[in-house]
Parts: C-alpha cells; sequence; structure tokens
C-alpha cells in the first residue's frame, strides 16, 4: 500500500488534471450546508468516488463531490458533504481530504457543521463561531507514527481557531445584521443523539455546542499549518429539561435557515482573504 505522502500526491495530481488552481482556501460544508456551493464560480465538481484514495459518502443529503473554483475571486476547493466517523470511517480517511485541500495549496480551512445547542441563549438556526473545541472523539487522526513530511509530532493547540479570522468573520456579521456569539464546539462520535445527562454533563464541561464532526479536520487542518475558521448552526435545543425526540426534517429545516446566513456571511469573508 502507498504511504500517506504518496496517497495524498496521487489525489492531488488526479484533481489536477481537470483544476490546476492553486487553492487558496478549503471548505467543508456540513450537512444541509451545502447551498453555499451555488455562489461559486465552479470550475471542476469532482465525484468523491472518483478521487484515489477518498472513501465515499453515505450520509444523506451529503451531495459527495469537491467542488473546485473561485467564489468572489478567491480560489477554493469545497467538499460538498464530508465524512463521519460514525459511518465507519477511521479518522485518517476522514480527514484525508484536508491533507489534500493542503497540498493543492490551501492554508486555511474554513469549516462547517449542523450542531446542538447546549448553551441556552442559544436559538434554533442561530450561527456560532467556534473559538475553541472539547475532543470527545475516542480516536485522534494523529495517531500512529509521525509523518515529519506533513507536521510536527505534537502540534500545538493553544489557538486552533484563528482570533484574527473569529475577529474578520464578527465584523463581517455585523456589518451584515447578522447575530454570531462565539462558542466551545464539543466533538462527540455520533450516531446517536445524546441523553439529557449527557447534555448536563457536557455543558458542565463548557461546550456551548455539540457535534459529530469538525474536530478531526481541525487537528489535521493545524497539524498542517493552517489557519482554521469554523461555524455551527444550531440545528436542535439540548436542554436537558425540555428535550424533545430528535426529527431530522426539522434539523435539516434549521441547517437551511442558518445555510442562507453563512452563505452571506462566508463569501464576505472569503473576499478578505485574496
Ligand atoms: N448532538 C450531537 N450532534 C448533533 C446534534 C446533537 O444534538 N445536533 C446536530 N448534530
Amino acid at each position: 500500500m502507498q504511504g500517506l505522502v504518496d496517497q495524498i500526491q496521487t489525489a492531488v495530481t488526479f484533481i489536477q488534471q481537470s483544476w490546476t488552481g492553486p487553492a487558496k482556501v478549503g471548505m467543508i460544508l456540513g450537512t444541509g450546508l451545502g447551498g453555499l456551493t451555488e455562489q461559486i464560480e465552479i470550475q471542476a465538481a469532482i465525484p468523491y468516488g472518483e478521487i484515489p484514495h477518498f472513501p465515499i459518502s453515505t450520509a444523506p443529503s451529503h451531495a459527495g463531490r469537491l467542488v473546485c473554483g473561485t467564489l468572489r475571486g478567491v480560489p477554493i476547493v469545497a467538499m460538498e458533504g464530508r465524512f463521519h466517523y460514525y459511518e465507519g470511517y477511521s479518522l485518517q480517511q476522514v480527514t484525508f481530504p484536508v491533507r489534500v485541500m493542503k497540498a493543492l495549496g490551501a492554508d486555511t480551512l474554513l469549516v462547517t457543521n449542523a450542531a446542538g445547542g447546549i448553551n441556552p441563549q442559544l436559538d434554533l438556526a442561530d450561527v456560532v463561531v467556534i473559538e475553541d473545541h472539547i475532543n470527545l472523539m475516542p480516536d485522534n487522526p494523529l495517531r500512529g507514527v509521525n509523518e515529519d513530511r506533513l507536521g510536527p509530532r505534537w502540534p500545538d493547540l493553544c489557538e486552533p481557531y484563528s482570533h484574527k479570522l473569529i475577529e474578520l468573520a464578527r465584523a463581517a456579521a455585523l456589518e451584515l445584521g447578522i447575530h454570531l456569539p462565539k462558542g466551545v464546539f464539543v466533538a462527540v462520535p455520533g450516531p446517536n443523539l445524546e441523553t439529557r445527562a449527557e447534555y448536563r454533563m457536557l455543558k458542565a464541561f463548557g461546550a456551548d455546542v455539540v457535534g459529530m464532526s469538525t474536530v478531526p479536520e481541525v487537528l489535521v487542518a493545524i497539524h498542517s499549518s493552517m489557519q482554521v475558521l469554523g461555524f455551527s448552526v444550531v440545528t436542535d435545543l439540548c436542554l436537558p429539561d425540555h428535550l424533545e425526540p430528535v426529527d431530522i426534517q426539522k434539523i435539516l429545516a434549521n441547517a437551511a435557515i442558518g445555510g442562507q446566513k453563512l452563505a452571506k456571511l462566508i463569501p464576505r469573508v472569503i473576499e478578505q482573504l485574496a
């Protein structure tokens, strides 16, 4: 089997047959949040299944293609749909596309997700800019022999989410009239939602939003010395004393409303990264 560096190079060589980039920004669009790709001037859209060493997405509402082009003139490579740990992939597989984005030239990762709102001040369809995270996934994509050509053995996490980019996003949100609180994201493995007792625990831990993704990709982005900006859309409220059964249709409806806010906000942020 090819080593990781060779696998990345094989995928990059394949993508460069239809799009040479170089990319400036890599973007991962979460559940129900793929609408942003409508604003991309698409130069290539490659189904994941065609890209060497990419896993194949199995989640509903994930289109599963790599969209390459420009957004407000900035070259970007965007994942329309992501891979989740709960689908059975290893975290190395989940994060492989981030390695490829970096190798295509991206120095910034912009990541979005659908999340449960733990902080009682949050409302449905609110967008939260992620200021920090707590990792409760039972594995780590960087576990194993470190590939020094890709990054350091012990990546530092004192500022995983760029303060500069958070401030840029907050200023853009203010201009656009979008409420954009900062919050701590906690990653759980899924696929089940949490119990009332678990939501109480996550709140006590200091989390504001909870989801089943994002942290593995951010860890690999940091390992690759990319700067990161992350957004969660609140799709359900995790209030232990008023918990309602989840309804995937309601989750997708809230993702769509939050996604419309992101579709205004993200281009305003990206145009300032040129
Ligand atoms: N918990 C975990 N992941 C989620 C949730 C939740 O409540 N909502 C959306 N993704």
